[in-house]
């Protein structure tokens, strides 16, 4: 039997040993999905501490029942960061961050770093799978002259394709399993076997023609929400000159049965892909002599927000005869998104410290941070305080950043004495306004 029937084989039978490489918000659920289907798992990672963790049976990402880590661990699962345990497994999958650099150009660091700890250690006859979001070409022009370095034949004694992660943290209506996957593969024998993996754990693939395809489709689906957002964030400006609220129009829009999807405006973007997965393409364009003047438009809207918002508090207060300068401020979720334990990125951090810079006495709630955790731009001392009557009557402005489910409204509404509204939680009276 040739190298591409084994594996397949192997593949189909769930007896193939799985590396998930990046145990993170993308690269842990998946591992937990191959485990429940009884392939044997294996996580690297160089975080010490989250292997530990997980070898305990623990987690460390809120939405993670640490009850799922416990089973995988019963079913054989186990993380290292001993890369020479990289020549046992048969699949290797990549879910490691891609970040933007200083001057928001691609930072491929952290692709480049794995495929140096792996290299010394993979063996004919494994299928590298890349998840991680980026331009288009990556796969062709990082990965593939790797594999020929070590001697291999792509397609016949190696395979690698790529297949972009759908995560979408919080979102209850979807899992691993219920959302369709795309792959592709630098070969047809690439691609069957690309395609015959993330059979056997998602209900539906959607096989493209290249790496290249998969590649741009990933970030298509975000340049589609960072415009979108951009565009419904310029139209909330528009609509408030206007006295009209942005959020009844966008719901009444919303009941077209076709041809229009609701977008909702924020505070500005967050996570770790919106803000910056489209900068990977407009990076890439260049290559090509063109320019991605949407990205660049939406970009340039969406990182104005949070000024506009520190402009609506500065009014708010101005009105009751305040400055920001001395005033207590509550503001009300850390996390870039509701019902998440994630604050990359997060337009919260930004607006706590341009409140903080210009002397505002700044306190925040969020159940999902005790204290705020050190990012590379912000560095803050706070904790938590409890969402109740005294925490919310002792500040001068209360700031919606993120609307958390958990935030109790109707205490918030009672006892705030104004409310700036990012996100459109709150109906319109006397002292809500919203930004
Ligand atoms: N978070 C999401 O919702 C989401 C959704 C779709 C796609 N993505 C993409 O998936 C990729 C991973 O994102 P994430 O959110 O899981 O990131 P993350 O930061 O949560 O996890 C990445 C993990 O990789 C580990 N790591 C870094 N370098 C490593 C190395 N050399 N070897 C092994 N492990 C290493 C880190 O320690 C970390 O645990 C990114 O490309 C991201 O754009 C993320």
């Amino acid at each position: 039997m040739g190298y591409m029937n084994k594996l397949l084989s192997k593949i189909k039978t769930h007896e193939s040993n799985i590396a998930i490489l990046g145990l993170g918000y993308v690269g842990l659920p998946l591992l937990l999905r191959f485990s429940e289907k009884r392939f044997p798992t294996f996580g690297f990672d160089i975080d010490e501490e989250k292997i530990q963790k997980l070898n305990a049976g623990e987690t460390y990402i809120n939405h993670i029942d640490a009850n799922k880590i416990k089973v995988a661990i019963n079913n054989g699962f186990k993380a290292t960061s001993d890369f020479k345990k990289i020549k046992n497994v048969d699949a290797i999958l990549i879910c490691v961050p891609t970040p933007l650099g200083v001057h928001n150009e691609p930072d491929l660091t952290f692709i480049r770093s794995t495929l140096d700890s792996i290299k010394p250690y993979l063996r004919e006859n494994q299928l590298l799978v890349l998840e991680s979001t980026t331009y288009p070409g990556t796969t062709e022009e990082e990965i593939a002259p790797v594999i020929k370095e070590k001697g291999y034949e792509i397609g016949d004694n190696f395979f690698v394709g790529y297949s972009p992660e759908r995560e979408d943290p919080g979102n209850i209506n979807f899992n691993t399993k219920t959302i369709p996957k795309v792959v592709s593969g630098l070969t047809e024998n690439c691609l069957e076997l690309t395609k015959a993996l993330y059979d056997q754990i998602v209900d539906q693939t959607v096989p493209v023609s290249s790496p290249k395809v998969a590649e741009m489709t990933k970030i298509l689906e975000n340049i589609h929400r960072a415009v979108n957002i951009g565009l419904v964030n310029e139209l909330k400006m528009v609509a408030d000159k206007m006295d009209i609220d942005i959020y009844e129009v966008i719901n009444a829009a919303a009941t077209k049965p076709f041809g229009f999807t609701p977008y909702y405006p924020g505070p500005g973007l967050g996570g770790h892909c919106i803000p910056i997965d489209p900068f990977y393409l407009t990076w890439k364009a260049k290559e090509v002599g063109m320019n991605t003047r949407f990205i660049e438009l939406a970009g340039e809207i969406n990182t104005a927000m949070p000024t506009y918002v520190m402009q609506k508090v500065s009014e708010a207060l101005n009105n009751i005869g305040k400055a920001i300068n001395g005033s207590r401020i509550l503001v009300l979720g850390l996390a870039y998104k509701k019902n998440v334990d994630d604050l990359r990125e997060s337009p919260s951090l930004e607006l706590i410290d341009n409140l903080m810079s210009i002397g505002a006495k700044v306190e925040y709630c969020d159940p999902y941070f005790q204290t705020v955790p050190s990012t590379r731009k912000h560095q803050f001392k706070l904790t938590a305080k409890p969402l109740n009557s005294d925490t919310l009557k002792l500040a001068d402005l209360v700031l919606l950043a993120t609307d958390h489910d958990d935030f109790d409204y109707n205490l918030i509404q009672k006892e705030a004495k104004l409310i700036i509204d990012t996100r459109g939680r709150f109906k319109n009276s006397a002292k809500v306004i919203k930004a």
